[in-house]
């Protein structure tokens, strides 16, 4: 039989919303082609090299779909009933683990784990049919990950190219407060535009989530680079040579950079340890600097980039609130920072208004149910020179 990806080799990458047009961006650069940004993700195509290109390599979508299905869905029933159509028992087999996620939105079916729960046992009955036994479910580290989406009563039963939520790269396995989301600071340093032609700072990098984008932009590490397999093995149509020939060739591209180009620091010694552990799970991880400081006893930092996410919540310390810290940091900004683009995320957009500089751009960017705000600061010197030329200055809200 053949699947609906097989005839139109079109595909839907998911994407925090707005930053949609930043993901279709990436995607043409990848490869892909007619490319049409949507709410929360983005429609392409690919041909199966372009896609598994996307699924090693793309930093922003959380997840790559590759439809398998569609139908017009009115009941459970009929869901169940449709669902055993497809060949579960090569998609999956008995050996195979698998996991369903799904989404129900202006639909007769209103539950999303009732939907999910009739395609589990649509496909559980389908194969316990044909071979009298059936695979098990498991939801953290599926063999084989599907999402099923149902709108204005259309079902569209896909598989998760990459197996995984994307934005888990394999690094970061110790964190401690608020940790961004990796797609959200590749997001970030996306916009910045930063092109690893300048040196970079997070002065409060926590478990070195910025530094670690940072880190594979500048060596042009994949975002999977960290992970044996992948959700698009277990295609039908799956090419283990071109797949075999394609990352050897992405992983030869993979650089060292400058030592110094890429630093960190945070006031937690603990922070500065998890972040060192997390870094050095990637390639030239050793190359980045990393030590335990106060952001104010950096006396000076000039020519480059600074990208931090600073610390919410109602206090940070006994004796100072949070409006208190922003503008402390927004000082050292001004005062001991010259020549330099800094680059502010918070998750609560007031904050801002406390840094105290005038912001060239600002941007949405959410973090988890965080609605965030990244803020754009150019900082000039004594001197006569202008701050490097980052990010466009396209001013929002
Ligand atoms: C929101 S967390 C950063 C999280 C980080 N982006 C990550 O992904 O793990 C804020 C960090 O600021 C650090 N911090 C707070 N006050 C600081 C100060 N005065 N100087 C340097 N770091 C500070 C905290 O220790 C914390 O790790």
């Amino acid at each position: 039989m053949s699947y609906i990806y097989q005839e139109y080799s079109r595909y839907f990458a998911q994407v925090a919303h707005p930053i949609e047009q930043l993901a279709a961006e990436e995607l043409e650069e990848l490869g892909a082609t007619e490319v049409e940004p949507a709410y929360r993700g983005v429609h392409f195509d690919a041909t199966p090299e372009v896609l598994y290109g996307i699924v090693y390599q793309a930093r922003i979508p959380t997840r790559v779909l590759v439809p398998l299905m569609t139908f017009d869905c009115h009941s459970d029933n009929y869901l169940y009933q449709r669902a055993q159509e497809l060949d579960w028992m090569s998609l999956i087999g008995v050996d195979k683990t698998f996991a369903i996620f799904a989404t129900v939105a202006h639909s007769r079916i209103q539950h999303s784990k009732y939907a999910a729960l009739k395609l589990k046992d649509a496909i559980v009955d389908s194969i316990r049919d044909q071979v009298g036994s059936r695979p098990s479910v498991e939801r953290r580290n599926p063999d084989v990950s599907l999402n099923l989406h149902i709108d204005n009563n259309r079902a569209t039963i896909s598989l998760d190219a990459a197996g995984r939520s994307m934005h888990r790269r394999g690094y970061r396995l110790d964190a401690l407060e608020a940790p961004l989301q990796e797609t959200v600071a590749a997001s970030i340093i996306r916009l910045t535009e930063w092109k690893a032609d300048c040196k970079l700072l997070d002065p409060m990098c926590g478990s070195g989530t910025i530094l670690a984008e940072a880190l594979m932009v500048a060596s042009k590490t994949p975002s999977g680079y960290l992970h044996e397999r992948f959700g698009f093995d277990a295609l039908p149509d799956f090419d283990a040579d071109l797949w075999d020939a394609l990352r050897k060739k992405i992983d030869s591209g993979i650089t060292p950079i400058d030592k110094g180009l890429i630093s960190g620091s945070d006031i937690d010694s603990e922070a500065i340890r998890l972040a060192r552990k997390n870094l050095e799970r990637l390639p030239y991880g050793n190359l980045v600097t990393m030590v335990t400081a106060d952001f104010r006893d950096i006396e000076e930092w000039k020519d480059g980039v600074i990208v931090t996410n600073p610390p919410y919540g109602k206090r940070i310390s006994p004796w100072q609130t949070i409006p208190e810290f922003y503008k402390e940091f927004g000082d050292f900004l001004k005062q001991r920072c010259t020549n330099t683009s800094a680059f502010i995320y918070v998750g609560e957009p007031a904050l801002l208004k406390t840094v105290g500089l005038r912001t060239t751009w600002k941007k949405e960017l959410v973090n988890g149910a965080l609605e965030g705000r990244l803020a754009k600061y150019e900082l000039y010197g004594g001197s006569k020179t202008s701050p490097r030329k980052a990010a466009a200055p396209q001013v929002d809200s």
